[in-house]
């Protein structure tokens, strides 16, 4: 089958690799009919997440037709489902409270050592997402083998067309759980930090959990006015100060809930971002935490704060103080993905939640490489590319 596969920093291209074939009696095998390029993708592009190799297969936001199923499947050939890009067994300690991201049976043996090591914790398994995630083949491909089948996958009725329903596998959670994490009050003002397809999904998910006003920060003006469209206040953070101006418009306390949709891979040229950014390039530092120490500060006294962005090791000059001093609640963490999909479906079947206005490149799944350079390269106009394995390079 085609496959988009790792080679190194901004080296990803299409092979042809082995068909994926049922391992374990609850596996399914999906055929691919939409797959996405995703903000955490770019961790990998930039080669900021360890345990990568060469020829692995990227992907973790996709959704298909069941093609074949082992005994202990409960899909059926012919179904259409949205597939969840945490891999989660739905029977140990962390599934049974509904924490899937902290599955502890879907990660093998031999690949937990480094989250051990890094974390504390061996990761969970997550599609297309490194070694020290399972090394787990992705579903930027034409097939992918989906483990626990039973547990994640969720049937799309007739009459919802995949660019729907496509980014329950991820995004849509994901923002959803931002928003959730936030404990939104009557009244309350959420900030958002990125405008990017999480950052965005964080500011529909949280007008819809009943946030009084929604701010949204980020320096792309396409991504503004889309938030902006969707009922959000914005800060252009190269026009203002971000924390002056969020003083300004909440009476001067600061915004009740603060989200941290941007991660590891802030923008920017503040002296600590500067600083982080040297530190990544000469290997003594992993992340650039800027939007977090920004964040800390500009949350009110008593506020509660959302991390959805991605961190990786160790970040430093976190003001722990302001953390403490002000009394702030920290929530954060890899989507429980499968405790949302029923909720979200019901809520996109209802005309509730539009996502479709998100996607702005439909490309063949052969043109994945030039997929990922312009989501990375141009994220003003690129905020979402959905890659289709049906349609010829050629049509494009
Ligand atoms: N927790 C999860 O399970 C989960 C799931 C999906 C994605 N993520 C993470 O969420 C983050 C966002 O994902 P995405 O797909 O929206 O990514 P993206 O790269 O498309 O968007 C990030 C946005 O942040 C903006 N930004 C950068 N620096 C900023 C700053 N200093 N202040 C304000 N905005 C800034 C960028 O301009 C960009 O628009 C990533 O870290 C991704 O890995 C987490
Ligand atoms: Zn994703
Ligand atoms: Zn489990």
């Amino acid at each position: 089958m085609r496959a988009l596969t790792w080679h190194g920093k901004h080296d990803v291209r299409m092979d042809t690799v082995p068909d994926p074939k049922i391992v374990n009696p609850r596996d399914a095998i999906i055929k691919i009919t939409s797959t996405a390029i995703c903000g955490s993708d770019l961790h990998l592009y930039d080669s900021m997440i360890p345990s990568m190799e060469k020829g692995d297969i990227l992907g973790h936001e996709f959704m298909g037709e069941v093609v074949e199923t082992g005994p202990g499947s409960t899909l059926r050939k012919g179904q259409r489902v949205v597939v969840p890009f945490v891999i989660a067994c739905g029977k140990c300690f962390h599934c049974e409270k509904q924490q899937f991201s902290g599955c502890e049976n879907s990660n093998p043996a031999e690949t937990q050592d480094l989250g051990e090591i890094a974390y504390g914790t061996a990761m969970t398994g997550l599609f297309g997402y490194s070694h020290m995630t399972g090394g787990y083949a992705g579903g930027q491909a034409e097939y992918v083998r989906v483990p626990y089948s039973d547990v994640g996958p969720i049937v799309i009725p007739d009459g919802l067309e995949d660019d729907k329903v496509l980014f329950l596998s991820d995004i849509l959670p994901t923002g959803w759980m931002a928003a959730e994490n936030c404990q939104i009050e009557p009244g309350d003002t959420v900030a958002v930090w990125g405008c990017g397809p999480v950052g965005l999904f964080a500011v529909q998910s949280a007008l819809i959990q009943g946030a009084h006003k929604v701010i949204a920060i980020d320096h792309h003006p396409h991504r503004l006015d889309l938030a902006k469209s969707m009922g959000a206040q914005v800060i252009n953070y190269h026009d203002v100060k971000v924390r002056e101006a969020l003083m300004a418009m909440t009476g001067g306390i600061g915004p009740d809930a603060c989200i941290d949709a941007v991660g590891m891979e802030s923008h920017g040229f503040s002296i600590d971002n500067v600083v982080d950014a040297v530190k990544v390039a000469t290997r003594l530092g992993t992340d650039r935490a800027h939007v977090l120490r920004e964040v800390l500060m500009a949350c009110r006294t008593g506020g509660r704060v959302s991390v959805p962005g991605v961190y990786g090791g160790m970040g430093d000059k976190i003001p722990i103080g302001a953390l403490m001093e002000k009394g702030l609640q920290i929530r954060t963490g890899q989507t429980h993905v499968h405790k949302y999909l029923r909720p979200l479906l019901d809520l996109i079947g209802e005309g509730v939640i539009d996502t479709t206005f998100l996607i702005s490149h439909r490309l063949p799944l052969e043109s994945a490489p030039d997929g990922y350079k312009m989501f990375k390269e141009n994220q003003n106009e690129v905020t979402k590319v959905v890659l289709k394995p049906d349609w010829q390079k050629e049509a494009a």
